[in-house]
């Protein structure tokens, strides 16, 4: 029996977000170079956007690269980015077949210009897709993402277009990479770390948050399910009483 027939279709996650960790030390168990645990990658996310497709979840949201990860050694970066492009290339078709439309988050404008060439090409064939929303998040910094929306928050009121006092958590959402998403329903991060990696601060507020042991590239379309069981098992319950949601 699959996991999949214990879900609850009523009560899916409406957006899922996935910290992709512990591919090198994937790679690193078989004594290969981390690389390689990166092309194995593919797999998973592949099984993962499916699954998502197929369910009815309406956002997927994947930490692919940091703006820390920059400071990792140049080969692994550069290899990282070789792969961004050919994966690129040869799942957009995929995507167009599964309605799926692609989206970025994060300082893509320090991407290579071969990945943002790509990345907006796929972005634009996908764009009248109205299945699942994909989003990478790529040289993504959630605090970045906080100082920008500060800033253009700040030009706002010298423009004259807002006071100060106007200012609420919906302005500052607006001004979030993510604006025009719900936030993360549930988060699921792999590899038995138990961190958030500057990923999504404002936006995971009430998130629920799974961590399992299973590096990414073993991740697949049954773990998925199992989070997302687990995640129909718990009370949200936003500030209020058990006996409230009830
Ligand atoms: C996640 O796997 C992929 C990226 C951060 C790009 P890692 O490369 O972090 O693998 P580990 O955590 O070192 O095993
Ligand atoms: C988080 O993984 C970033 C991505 C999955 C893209 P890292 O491997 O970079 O995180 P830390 O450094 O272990 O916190
Ligand atoms: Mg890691």
């Amino acid at each position: 029996m699959s996991l999949k027939d214990v879900i609850i279709k009523e009560r899916l996650p409406r957006h899922i977000a996935v910290i992709m960790d512990g591919n090198g030390r994937w790679a690193k168990k078989q004594g290969n170079a981390r690389i390689f645990g990166h092309k194995n990658a593919m797999k998973a996310v592949r099984d993962v956007c499916e699954a998502c497709a197929e369910l009815g979840v309406d956002y997927l949201t994947l930490y692919a690269f940091s703006t820390e990860n920059w400071n990792r050694p140049k080969m692994e970066v550069m290899g990282l980015m070789d792969l961004l492009v050919s994966a690129i290339n040869t799942e957009t078709d995929t995507l167009i077949k599964n309605n799926i439309r692609l989206n970025a988050i994060g300082r893509l404008t320090d991407l290579p210009e071969k990945v943002l060439v790509n990345l907006k090409d796929a972005i634009d064939r996908t764009k009248d897709n109205t299945g699942l929303t994909l989003t990478l998040a790529l040289s993504y910094s959630s605090k970045v993402e906080l100082v920008e929306a500060v800033q253009s928050v700040a030009r706002d009121i010298e423009a004259g277009k807002i006071s100060a006092d106007s200012i609420d958590a919906s302005v500052i959402s607006d001004h979030l990479y993510t604006r025009g998403m719900p936030d993360p329903d549930l988060l699921i991060r792999t590899s038995g770390e138990f961190r958030i990696s500057n990923f999504m601060l404002w936006q995971l507020a009430y998130s629920e948050l799974y961590f399992t042991p299973i590096l990414w590239p073993d991740f697949d379309k049954e773990e998925l399910y199992k989070a997302i069981v687990d995640y129909q098992q718990r009370e949200r319950r936003f500030g209020m009483t058990s006996e409230q949601i009830g």
